[in-house]
């Protein structure tokens, strides 16, 4: 008799390791101080929470399968056309709808050494090969990624800012990774930080989806909106990309309280400068604090930083980590980044912020 054998996924997908989130909890029922998935400190708008709560009376019936009143909001603030936003259950639902739109079996889509692993996962999981292109200073690099394009190039993925660098590439050098692509390639510009950066020579997308056929630009209100649980981001397309999204998307792929919670945050911009503010006013000490207390720190242009921990002296990122649980604070481990001895911190709240600073330099002085 012939073994009995179940089914089995299609090439690639056993290939992919399962994406590891932030740790969010420690043994115990003492607070933590989390930082480490880039949340804000400040939580969402209270008129999104109002919003959500109100949204409860519908549970029952469908929500709008076109998130029309969002995509309305969306195009109201930037001054878009709403028939090239998709908005999607956060912005992985959304780089994955493209993925399954433009990749398959025998197509290469590239990302950058030290690029969110959303991207690696998208494209093997439908069958493409994930190519990796070298980093310069730990920034996405146009001239190691154009090189890596070949016939079978379907997508390049860049996160700009990077999440777990923090670092991000000027419009001008977007523009350049751009002209330089064929046009059958989709240049997707991930800028789930845009609200943070303070940069005159960076532009999140629009300009580049606005004028030209295969460029995409997601977003999401995870970060900066504080609605990460709620699960809700959008894309800016042009016609054709929007139209294949559309086809394969779920019909009613954001639930009718996002949509409402979602159209509320934008309405409160107040809540949103006043986290961009405070995250300008704390991530320059914050970086140059951990500088002096004797470590590395890659500089960000977003709501995080990357802390390099000293080889060999036992100051490792795994030491730190260990001492930082036991005073309740949790950061991210980034090993799978290819970042072994470094972590993520979130900018948090005055407080968090000083305790993590306090705790670093208790252990690099503890270590020593
Ligand atoms: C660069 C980047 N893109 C996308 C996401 C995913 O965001 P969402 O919660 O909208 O799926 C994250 C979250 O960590 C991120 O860092």
């Amino acid at each position: 008799m012939a073994a009995q054998r179940g089914p089995v996924p299609r090439p690639g997908v056993l290939d992919i390791a399962p994406y590891v989130p932030g740790r969010s909890a420690l043994q115990g029922d003492a607070p933590v101080i989390k930082l480490s998935s880039n949340e804000t400190p400040f939580g969402p708008s209270p008129r999104a929470v109002e919003a959500y709560l109100a949204a409860a009376g519908s549970l029952p019936r469908y929500p709008d399968g076109a998130s029309t009143p969002l995509r309305a909001a969306i195009a109201n603030l930037y001054g878009l056309d709403p028939s090239h936003i998709v908005c999607g259950a956060g912005s992985d639902e959304l780089l994955n709808l493209l993925a399954t739109a433009y990749l398959g079996p025998g197509d290469e889509a590239i990302y950058t050494e030290h690029g969110f692993l959303v991207y690696r996962i998208a494209i093997m999981a439908r069958g493409a090969t994930a190519v990796v292109a070298p980093e310069r200073n730990l920034t996405a690099n146009v001239d190691e990624i154009v090189a890596r394009v070949t016939p079978k190039t379907r997508m390049v993925f860049i996160a700009n800012p990077n999440n777990p660098t923090g670092t991000y590439l000027p419009f001008d050098e977007v523009k350049r990774l751009h002209a330089a692509l064929p046009p059958h390639v989709l240049l997707v510009l991930d800028a789930a930080y845009a609200e943070y950066v303070r940069k005159n020579d960076y532009e999140a997308g629009i300009e580049l989806v606005a004028t030209t056929p295969n460029t995409v630009m997601t977003r999401t209100f995870s970060k900066i909106y504080g609605l990460a649980s709620l699960r809700l981001g959008w894309a800016y397309c042009p016609t054709a990309v929007a139209d294949a999204l559309n086809r394969i998307r779920g019909p009613f792929n954001v639930s009718g309280p996002a949509i409402a919670a979602g159209v509320a945050a934008l309405e409160d911009q107040a809540h949103v400068h006043h986290a961009a503010n405070h995250n300008n006013e704390w991530l320059p000490p914050v970086t140059d604090a951990l500088r002096r207390i004797g470590l590395d720190v890659t500089p960000s242009a977003a709501n995080f930083v990357l802390i390099h921990f000293p080889e060999g002296d036992g100051r490792s990122a795994a030491a730190a980590d260990t001492f930082l649980h036991e005073r309740r604070i949790i950061l991210r481990r980034v090993g799978e980044y290819g970042f072994p001895n470094a972590l993520r911190m979130s900018i948090g709240t005055k407080d968090e912020n000083e305790a993590v600073l306090d705790a670093l330099r208790a252990f690099m002085k503890a270590a020593a």
